[in-house]
């Protein structure tokens, strides 16, 4: 099994990194794969709204020259995906923003292509603004029909200078936790298959409270 994670912080190895590193480490001892992209130091637009990937639906989007259909691919190869980000003005950094917002309207009008595939949330913070990010980042997942494991509290790590986390014990705590309910539910997922039945997809109904 692999899990994939995206750093959405500028900085490679700021607190981001660390958080995912805990869980990446906590992965990696059983077993799982687990590969991490920097996207925070990307040169990432955001979506344009031309609605051609819902067109051509090829999984990927039209806008040239960056990694999105790239960083798609490898979200459609791995059984798990960690969405980390640095919180920047109360939101998730604004790289991140551009790639998810894209990405996730690619995965989702491709017959979404996430559905049932295990997802998880972490932010890094200096002080305040965790939960709001954290909320933020919990929408693309909970859009995407995905199974997300918790924690004993919300994947909030604090810490200012990179690696500074590392001193937040409880925020350390919180992500070794949440990575190892999240090998349990990878595995639970990975030995139901056939013993359990996915529920049949359904047609996604679109209302926009006017028809
Ligand atoms: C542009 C910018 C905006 C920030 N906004 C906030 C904020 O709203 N609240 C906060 O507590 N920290 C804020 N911070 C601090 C970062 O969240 C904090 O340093 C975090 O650990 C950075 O993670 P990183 O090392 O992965 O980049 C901000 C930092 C930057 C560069």
């Amino acid at each position: 099994m692999k899990v994939v994670a995206f750093n959405g912080s500028p900085n490679k190895e700021g607190n981001t990194y660390h958080a995912i590193k805990i869980m990446a480490d906590e992965l990696e001892k059983e077993g799982i794969e687990t590969e991490i992209i920097h996207v925070g130091n990307k040169a990432i637009r955001g979506c344009m709204a031309c609605n051609q990937c819902v067109k051509n639906k090829n999984e990927k989007c039209v806008l040239p020259g960056d990694e999105v259909n790239e960083w798609i691919q490898k979200m459609k190869e791995a059984e798990g995906i960690i969405l980390g980000s640095p919180v920047h003005y109360s939101s998730m950094g604004a790289t991140m923003k551009a790639f998810l917002d894209r990405a996730f309207y690619v995965t989702s009008v491709n017959n979404g292509m996430l559905r049932h595939k295990v997802g998880t949330a972490v932010v890094a913070v200096r002080r305040s603004g965790g939960v709001a990010a954290f909320d933020q980042l919990n929408n693309y997942i909970n859009y995407s029909e995905m199974l997300m494991p918790t924690s004993n509290y919300w994947n909030v790590i604090h810490g200012t200078r990179p690696g500074e986390a590392l001193q937040d014990q409880e925020g350390v705590q919180i992500m070794r936790i949440l990575a190892k309910n999240m090998v349990w539910l990878l595995k639970l997922v990975e030995n139901g298959k056939g013993a359990v039945k996915e529920p049949e997809r359904e047609n996604k109904v679109y209302t926009n409270f006017i028809r």
